[in-house]
């Protein structure tokens, strides 16, 4: 084992990062550690000692970058600060330099499609359990641009063999994802793209990051209630476009409530939904094949794929945030 003088240990970082076969790349991160935001990799670190590191006493949310806007933001930010409240996490700085911090880092990266990840956690100080010896809960954000090429073809999902949180912790976003990375992991090792939540009851929960909903043969719309599940910010969304078209005479209605396995299986299109993968076509769930088998029907597809990207105009009006969020490129405590 040698010593290394700092100066060695960050080019190391760097460099250590350049090896890396990843289609993601970070182009820039905030950190309330050092109160600013940095471009460099080998800068975009959080300390050891951060009891979001070793003890799992943190929360993030995310929020897609669309076209230079914060897709969802201010829905994503109560989310956010909500996790902290259960979390018992104090809030270092109010909502609105919260919220102002994030525009600036994305604004600083230069990125117009990407997602923007945020975290809030207890902070540095020790190596206790408690968080009371914490000096400072602490903020982080980094914005991610993401090389994969976007796929919308229909997709298998499992039942996750891995038990799902009890309910007081799957309604907060935690950083605990241990089951949700190895619910997700049970999935690809099963040639699936996710693998399905049942919650303690037997009933349809929610996918490792998504939540997931139906059309039935009837043409209700059919999603699981949230008082189980994380509240989805694009579920919530989809919901009101599904309004639209119950009005349009397109669907029969809406209905969130208990969905049983053996309802969701015999429906006529299953979707998932998150900020991740939008709305995504299942075509097949375990050895049930779902509806005809086949990616979305022409009018679900309209509605629930292509008005969520802000690729149409009326998306981008509708559904980004305000005019203050478009993204200005101003630099102000910027290290690089
Ligand atoms: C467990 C879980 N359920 C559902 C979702 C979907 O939420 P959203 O649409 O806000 O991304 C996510 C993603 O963050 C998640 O992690």
């Amino acid at each position: 084992m040698i010593f290394i003088f700092t100066v060695k240990v960050i080019e190391r970082m760097r460099t250590s990062r350049e090896g890396h076969n990843t289609k993601q790349l970070y182009l820039a991160m905030y950190s309330s550690v050092f109160g600013g935001i940095t471009t460099d990799t080998a800068a975009m670190v959080i300390p050891m000692d951060d009891h979001m590191v070793h003890r799992g006493h943190g929360i993030f949310d995310t929020a897609a970058i669309m076209d230079g806007y914060l897709y969802e933001l201010d829905q994503h930010l109560d989310r956010f600060l909500g996790s902290a409240t259960m979390a018992k996490i104090q809030i270092p700085f109010d909502r609105e330099s919260i919220r102002r911090i994030l525009i600036h880092t994305v604004s600083v990266s230069k990125c117009r499609e990407g997602s923007l990840r945020y975290w809030l956690s207890a902070g540095p100080g020790d190596f206790q359990l408690s968080s009371s010896g914490c000096h400072q809960a602490t903020l982080y954000a980094i914005v991610i641009k993401d090389q994969s090429p976007p796929d919308h073809r229909g997709i298998r999902v499992v039942t996750s063999s891995i038990p799902i949180k009890p309910p007081q912790f799957a309604v907060m976003k935690s950083v605990n994802y241990l089951p949700n990375a190895l619910s997700k992991m049970e999935a690809e090792e099963n040639d699936a793209y996710a693998a399905i939540w049942l919650d303690g009851d037997g009933f349809v929960a929610e996918g490792p990051n998504m939540n997931v909903a139906f059309v039935t043969k009837e043409k209700d719309f059919l999603m699981p209630c949230f008082d189980k599940i994380l509240s989805g910010c694009t579920a919530k969304r989809v919901v009101v476009l599904a309004e639209n078209l119950v009005k349009e005479g397109k669907l029969r209605g809406i209905r969130v409530e208990n969905v049983s396995v053996e309802d969701a299986k015999r429906a006529d299109e299953m979707m998932l939904i998150g900020s991740g993968v939008l709305v995504r076509s299942v075509v097949q769930w375990d050895e049930e094949v779902i509806g005809n088998g086949k990616h979305f029907s022409a009018a679900i597809e309209t509605i629930f794929i292509y008005a969520l990207l802000p690729l149409v105009p009326f998306a981008l009006v509708s559904y980004a945030c305000s005019k203050s969020d478009i993204l200005t490129f101003e630099h102000e405590m910027v290290f690089s």
